[in-house]
């Protein structure tokens, strides 16, 4: 079973096409990241994944159901997804914002329940917030608030989990704490994970296949190692870079020289 298929999506904003029928699997417990230049699609793409906005054509298959068929709260149940630039209501604590995730699960009498309570302590576990609880968001560090968005996602316990460039606006430790996060939850909670990453040496590192986007089209898929190379970076991304190995990861990793934007 596929969790999350998108097939032939396209997405047009008045007269400009933003999605170019774009189609693709996120395989079951595993790790994609969705990587490409500013404006080539990402954000526009996952959201129709969501079902946040609704594609001009083509369709998206939730556990083999078109999810445009399937009840709000369903689909709430089975896919949780982190926004680009997500704005929280003034005054939230972190655990305020953090019990928004189980707004699935709560029932007609709206109490919450002992598996609330107990999604909500894990999330705060799991992003290192245990401690953070009881803080007004505002006066969290940039790293921290981002992890409290993170936890308000992982509260929601769905299977399926988009985000949106988690990382931006984080300082390089803090990057790879969101990433070592996001890279467990496929193996030890069997969550089917797909990222945005502003960074493709982030991406090829930690995720177990990468989606390249173009101009609204996905141009490359499959394992870094395969889909990394110096023709793709100079292409895609309009940089002369040297390509290594990570002699302990295994991946590949480029070292940009200079842009070819300028020659073009
Ligand atoms: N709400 C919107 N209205 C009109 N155009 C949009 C809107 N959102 C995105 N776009 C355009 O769609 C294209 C893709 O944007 P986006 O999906 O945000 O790309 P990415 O996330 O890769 O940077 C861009 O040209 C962007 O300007
Ligand atoms: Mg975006």
């Amino acid at each position: 079973m596929t969790p999350l298929v998108g097939q032939e999506i396209l997405v047009r904003y008045g007269t400009r096409t933003a999605v170019r029928g774009v189609s693709l699997t996120l395989p079951e417990r595993t790790l994609t990241a969705l990587v490409g230049p500013n404006g080539s699609g990402k954000s526009t793409l996952l959201k129709a994944l969501a079902r946040l906005l609704r594609p001009t054509s083509g369709a998206v298959l939730l556990d083999g159901r078109a999810i445009a068929q399937l009840p709000t709260r369903e689909v709430a149940r089975r896919l949780g997804i982190l926004p680009q630039a997500p704005v929280a209501p003034a005054g939230l604590t972190v655990r305020e914002l953090v019990e928004q995730g189980r707004f699935p699960h709560v029932g007609l009498l709206r109490l919450p329940r002992a598996q609330d309570e107990a999604a909500i302590q894990d999330a705060l576990a799991l992003t290192g917030l245990t401690e953070f609880a009881d803080r007004p968001l505002e006066t969290l560090s940039g790293g921290e608030r981002q992890r409290a968005w993170i936890a308000l996602v992982l509260a929601q316990t769905t299977p399926i989990l988009l985000l949106d460039e988690p990382t931006t606006f984080l300082d390089i430790g803090h990057q790879l704490e969101v990433l070592q996060l996001v890279r467990r939850l496929p193996a030890e909670r069997g969550m089917t994970v797909a990222v945005v990453l502003h960074d493709l040496n982030h991406a090829a590192r930690f995720a177990d296949q990468l989606v390249v986007m173009e101009s609204g089209q996905v141009v490359a898929v499959g394992p870094p190692e395969e889909v990394v190379t110096t023709e793709l970076l100079a292409r895609v991304f309009r940089v002369r870079a040297h390509l290594l190995l990570d002699p302990t990861s295994g991946r590949p990793v480029f070292l940009p020289l200079e842009t070819l934007a300028m020659r073009a």
